[in-house]
């Protein structure tokens, strides 16, 4: 009976994994696609060719070295067979990863010709650099504690469960805040460039937001699922103690 549940717990897990990857190359193929099917949609004033390769990154940055990177570094503890210091050495260098695509892809957005001085007036660049800065810290926290042996260890049980509630509220707000850079960016398009509502472009962009909701649910949910191999262990643990002797 335990066993049976076990296995029913670790194939939905698998059903989860294989639907956020399912997702994710969605998310990808949508984003690459607006890039380069649209690329005279991120032409900026100045119209140079090296503000376009600017204006194209960011949006490449975000989603998929950002977000997707962040969502396979968060689902590394579901999948990857293996000792507890190699799941977390994974962990931490795909997190590594993201951090840098996100520094980076900010980064792309000061090369414009007002630099810094012209920025941070909208919803979507305040959420940005909170988001961001809340991930380096975290990441920062986590590369600390990561070399932490000994006594340290019951503080870092106890700082466990904030760093997933921060890890997993970080990666949320992050989808949130490329939700809303889409949004601004499409409503920019359709008002100053007559993009039109119901065109390809509108199209590809609102799937892409779609799809990024869509998987920021099965990311999120695959990573407070419980894990079979927990879970085996503790229907094992209470059924032989209901036993009588
Ligand atoms: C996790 C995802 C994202 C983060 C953390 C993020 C962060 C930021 C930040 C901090 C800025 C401010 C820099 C500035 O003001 O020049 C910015 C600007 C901008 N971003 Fe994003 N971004 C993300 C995704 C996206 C996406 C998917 C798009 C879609 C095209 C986008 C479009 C823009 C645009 C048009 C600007 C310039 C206008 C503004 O400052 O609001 N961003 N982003």
């Amino acid at each position: 009976m335990a066993s049976l549940s076990a296995s029913s717990s670790s194939s939905s897990l698998l059903t989860l994994l294989s639907l956020a990857r399912v997702s994710g190359f969605i998310v990808a193929a949508l984003v690459i696609s607006w890039a380069l099917l649209f690329n005279s949609s991120f032409l900026p004033h100045s119209s140079s060719h090296e503000g376009l390769i600017y204006a194209v990154l960011h949006p490449l940055l975000m989603v998929i070295g950002f977000i997707l990177i962040s969502g396979e570094a968060i689902l590394v503890h579901r999948w990857l067979p293996g000792s507890r210091s190699l799941k977390k050495s994974v962990h931490l260098c795909l997190q590594g990863v993201a951090l840098a695509s996100g520094i980076f892809g900010i980064w792309t957005k000061f090369q414009g010709r007002d630099g810094i001085v012209a920025n941070f007036f909208s919803l979507h660049s305040w959420m940005g650099l909170i988001c961001i800065c809340l991930f380096g810290a975290q990441w920062l926290m986590g590369f600390l504690s990561f070399w932490q042996r000994g006594e340290m260890r019951a503080v870092r049980v106890k700082v466990l469960p904030w760093h997933i509630f921060v890890g997993l509220y970080t990666y949320g707000l992050a989808v949130a805040t490329a939700e809303t850079g889409l949004l601004e960016k499409l409503t920019f398009l359709q008002t100053n460039r007559n993009v039109s509502k119901r065109c390809p472009e509108s199209m590809i962009v609102n799937c892409l937001g779609l799809s990024l909701a869509l998987l920021s649910g099965m990311v999120i949910f695959a990573a407070v699922s419980p894990k079979s191999q927990s879970l085996r262990t503790k229907l094992l643990f209470t059924e032989s103690s209901t036993k009588p002797e």
